[in-house]
């Protein structure tokens, strides 16, 4: 947590931005039971209500009112019976105390609340809730004229979340430290036979060790084609390569998010290095165009051009690079886009809705193939921090699709690229941070070229 003037700040931002608009009502997270009521998840707090509330704790309410400037926190205190479980626990007073919010009331008091707010005719504005209980509480004392998720709200949110402070900054540098730690842990262990469930563990345990935990469910295989893969039951096997894409968040919840890619006989063949050589080369190149001003969606061209340029030097596109991108070939080798904001969460602010996060009006969505998976697209400004993460891949499957419909089959050579079948994928993530005058790498960078890789795996 940051010092309660940082969270005054930041409620007064929102306050002014939304000044005479009625109540902006912020609920935090609640426990959520795995298999039965008192075996809970891991409790991680809504991002939006760390962000002005900074409270880590389950049950809680915040409200903003922007007529009057005050801010009021809605919470029960434990009671003897929770204590006899969990401890003393501190009292609401307390909380809010440390956040610097003066009012408190119970919970029970919420709905009498906005119910005398809406009777006086004020507004209330809410975010899209991303979980059931907290949709259902919403239902229940939000009148169905407030229910729809307020733009103005989720506008103002998403300016002042995206551009992050020097202390955010840090926070994201811790959560950097850790997650090189954990990549170098499993650059160590990747070896013929190792299983990628205990790289998995190893990697996991760093991130409890050291921070708050992961930052998301860490993606551990040789089968990187596979861009979500959970599962942890392959058994390395000399000749493939293990895709790690795994991050941690700091104790205050602030993330890191890095992909590596590591040849399981410690030496990458021929054949893997050329294609590894054209990811490392677009990862550079982003790097090398990012600054303010720039939109993202350009960045991700200009990662995809160098990605086609690079398979038409192996023979595996075909034609003019500049129309290839136009048509969107890269999108059959790297069906995702360059990369995502990050900051309290992994996905910065992606339950607020991609159209405010990663686009606006000057660059709305796209469905054109060359862009169309990109969840950020608009124009970088100074204090974002977004990952740079381009890959390539072969996915079996997407060929075949591809080779049936003929789709850019004036730029791709599909013989070519069907002699890659079983070679698995290939993805290199940083983290940056856009500055005045261009960008920067967020944490150290971890071993990255492929002798640094081959050079990071520990003699089996
Ligand atoms: N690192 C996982 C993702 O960005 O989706
Ligand atoms: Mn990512």
């Amino acid at each position: 947590m940051f010092s309660k003037e940082t969270y005054i700040g930041r409620r007064k931002v929102l306050m002014q931005k939304l000044q005479g608009r009625g109540i902006v009502l912020l609920p935090g997270n609640s426990e959520a039971p795995i298999n039965y009521h008192a075996n809970t998840y891991r409790f991680r707090q809504d991002s939006t209500f760390l962000y002005y509330f900074g409270l880590p704790i389950s049950d809680l309410v915040g409200i903003i009112d922007t007529d009057t400037g005050e801010a009021t926190l809605f919470g029960d205190d434990f009671t003897v019976e929770d204590i006899i479980w969990m401890g003393p626990q501190p009292r609401v007073v307390e909380l809010a105390e440390q956040v610097g919010v003066k009012h408190t009331a119970p919970l029970a008091k919420l709905e009498p609340a906005i119910a005398e707010a809406v009777a006086r005719g004020r507004e209330i504005h809410i975010l899209r809730p991303y979980r059931g209980d907290t949709r259902l509480m919403l239902e229940k004392i939000v009148p169905d004229a407030f229910l729809a998720p307020s733009e103005m709200l989720i506008q103002a949110v998403v300016a002042q979340r995206d551009k992050k402070s020097a202390e955010e900054i840090a926070e994201i540098e811790k959560a950097c430290a850790i997650g090189h730690e954990m990549h170098l842990t499993a650059m160590k262990m990747c070896h013929p036979r190792a299983q990628e469930r205990e790289i998995a563990g190893a990697i996991e345990v760093i991130a409890l060790m050291k921070g708050w935990g992961t930052s998301f469910h860490s993606i551990v295989s040789q089968h990187g084609e596979t861009l979500h893969n959970h599962s942890y039951n392959g058994i390395l096997k000399e000749g493939r390569m293990l895709l790690v894409d795994a991050g941690a968040e700091s104790v205050s919840n602030y993330c890191s998010d890095f992909t590596r890619t590591t040849p399981v006989s410690g030496k990458f063949t021929t054949k893997q290095k050329e294609i590894y050589d054209i990811v490392l080369a677009a990862n550079n190149h982003a790097f090398s165009v990012s600054a303010p001003e720039i939109r993202y969606v350009d960045v991700h061209l200009a990662a995809a051009r160098i990605i086609v340029e690079g398979l038409k030097e192996l023979g595996l596109v075909k034609g003019d690079v500049e129309k290839a991108v136009s048509a969107g070939t890269h999108a059959l080798f790297m069906p995702h886009g360059l990369g995502h904001q990050m900051g309290l969460d992994v996905h910065d602010m992606e339950n607020l809705g991609e159209q405010y996060v990663g686009y606006d009006a000057e660059t709305p969505r796209s469905k054109h193939p060359s862009c169309s998976a990109c969840r950020m697209g608009r124009r970088l400004e100074a204090g974002m921090v977004v990952t740079v993460e381009p890959g390539i891949y072969f996915v079996p499957e997407l060929i075949a699709k591809w080779r049936t419909e003929s789709t850019c089959a004036e730029f791709v050579n599909f013989a070519a690229v069907e002699k890659y079948l079983d070679f698995g994928g290939i993805r290199l993530e940083d983290d940056m941070l856009i500055t005045e005058t261009g960008n920067r790498l967020l944490g150290k960078r971890l071993p990255i070229t492929t002798e640094e890789v081959e050079a990071a795996i520990l003699p089996s």
